[in-house]
């Protein structure tokens, strides 16, 4: 029986802003020839699909005789790492004796023990950042004791190389403010301590984006750049024919598209705030009359509207704006109606806003978002919302930076380096491109490699 070499398992957290991308580049991997295994819990899979990808199922603890939800995100993780290093190392068994037997796990951030598990079977360890590399680089200073943290006020704003100077308001909230969600913190914190015991550090970036970043930790670290993990075909490539991410964990609302077709080009709003933010009401009442006094249409991802949005608003939108609770936001993005994208600034999100070229606006809330936002402005491609004193983005402030983006004097600028950026992302992963050789890299080894 002759045996396959080169068989990954992509493993991920279980969030759609983690699986998208992991997906995507188990995907990329399989349209080079991988054999390629997405493993995902129980509660997400079947929400995934993909035809060249295998799916298999390894379980976080919570999920033996119905799902149950953990009482703490602490108990979750910890729940995770000793379940799911053993239902993943049942995994790495059950293809030993196959042809094609594992040998590289490639793995999220924050399920960091699979590289033990790796370990114990003598294969590759790949980890897989879903972070910008600008943001990662603001823990590798800090683990290296380059930075001091808990950030010291009398040294901001910071100076990081190869990074634009960033006040508090622009740091991922991990470090602006430790103490919540630290456990998320202490994953990351405890991964940039052993980066070396990887045989790759992947990022979900391309090193155009971040070029001054990339000059200044060159040598450094050990990161490689392999992004921006968007399907294919929104890049107008036809490298594997891949037109959707394949995973959707809330049902997508098609009228969207139905209700975008009729509007002219470049004059919707797009808004949506990710998967995992949660908007206080008095700042979603100020983004609800900031949108209906732009007197521009918008398509408005939000969920439970009729429980969270003030009725007069919802009564008062008519034809101008639509509010669904989940869309498939690529198709919306491409679409050329889509004018200015509202967004927290999630990585992926951002990513997905530069790679089909649509200006933005941002409202970063949590995590890396707030970095991201400042990137994003500082590339061009749109404008930050600037905050109140008490931390609220007023409707006069978010109606100010859409017509800034939309209609304003830097409109033009704006988008024109929005379509800038979108070359170059495509570029990136183009045959040949800075991120496509560093797959090929990668899979050459997986290959032709020990393991
Ligand atoms: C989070 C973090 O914010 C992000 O920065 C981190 O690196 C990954 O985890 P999330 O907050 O959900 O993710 O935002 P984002 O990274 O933007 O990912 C959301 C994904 O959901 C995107 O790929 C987006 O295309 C998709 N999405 C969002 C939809 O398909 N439909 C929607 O209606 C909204």
């Amino acid at each position: 029986m002759e045996k396959q070499r080169g068989h990954v398992i992509v493993l991920t957290y279980p969030a759609q802003g983690h699986i998208n991308p992991l997906l995507q580049f188990a995907k990329r991997l399989a349209s080079k020839g991988l054999k390629a295994t997405l493993a995902t819990t129980h509660y997400t899979i079947n929400s995934i699909q993909s035809t060249t990808v295998g799916i298999e199922p390894i379980s976080d603890g919570y999920d033996e005789g119905g799902f149950k939800q953990a009482p703490s995100l602490e108990v979750y993780l910890e729940s995770f790492k000793t379940v799911g290093s053993r239902t993943l190392a049942e995994l790495i068994l059950k293809f030993s004796e196959s042809t094609s037997p594992v040998n590289c796990i490639v793995y999220d951030l924050l399920v960091p023990w699979a590289v033990d598990v790796a370990r114990q079977f003598n294969i590759y360890a790949a980890v897989f950042m879903t972070n910008s590399a600008s943001v990662c680089s603001l823990y590798w200073h800090i683990d290296r004791g380059n930075l001091s943290f808990p950030v010291k006020p009398e040294t901001l704003p910071l100076l990081v190389p190869g990074l634009p100077p960033l006040d508090l308001s622009e740091l991922p909230s991990f470090l602006a403010q430790p103490g919540n969600h630290s456990a998320y913190l202490a994953i990351i914190m405890e991964k940039f301590g052993c980066l070396e015991e990887n045989d790759w550090v992947f990022c979900n970036s391309f090193e155009e984006l971040e070029s001054e970043l990339v000059k200044a930790m060159s040598g450094l670290w050990p990161f490689v750049m392999i992004g921006p993990m968007v399907p294919s075909a929104y890049l107008d490539q036809q490298i594997d024919g891949d037109t959707t991410y394949g995973a959707s964990l809330w049902n997508p609302t098609t009228e969207c598209l139905i209700w975008l077709e009729a509007k002219p080009a470049n004059s919707v709003i797009y808004i949506s705030f990710g998967s995992m933010a949660d908007i206080q009401p008095k700042q979603l009442e100020e983004i609800a009359w900031g949108l209906k006094n732009s007197g521009k249409h918008f398509l408005w991802v939000a969920k439970e509207p009729e429980k969270r949005l003030p009725n007069e608003f919802l009564n008062s939108i008519g034809e101008t704006g639509l509010v669904i609770p989940w869309c498939d936001q690529l198709e919306v993005l491409g679409n050329q109606a889509v004018g200015c994208f509202v967004t927290h600034c999630g990585w992926n999100s951002t990513l997905e806003g530069l790679s089909l070229g649509v200006p933005m606006v941002g409202l970063p809330q949590w995590s890396d978002q707030p970095a991201n936002a400042k990137f994003m402005e500082v590339r061009g491609v749109g404008v930050r919302a600037k905050r109140n004193e008490e931390g609220i983005v007023t409707r006069e402030n978010l109606e100010m930076s859409i017509k800034e983006v939309m209609d304003g004097g830097k409109s033009g600028e704006i988008r024109r380096n929005a379509l800038k950026w979108r070359e170059t992302a495509k570029k990136a992963v183009s045959i040949d491109g800075s991120s496509d050789k560093n797959i090929n890299e990668f899979v050459e080894k997986l290959v032709k490699g020990e393991g």
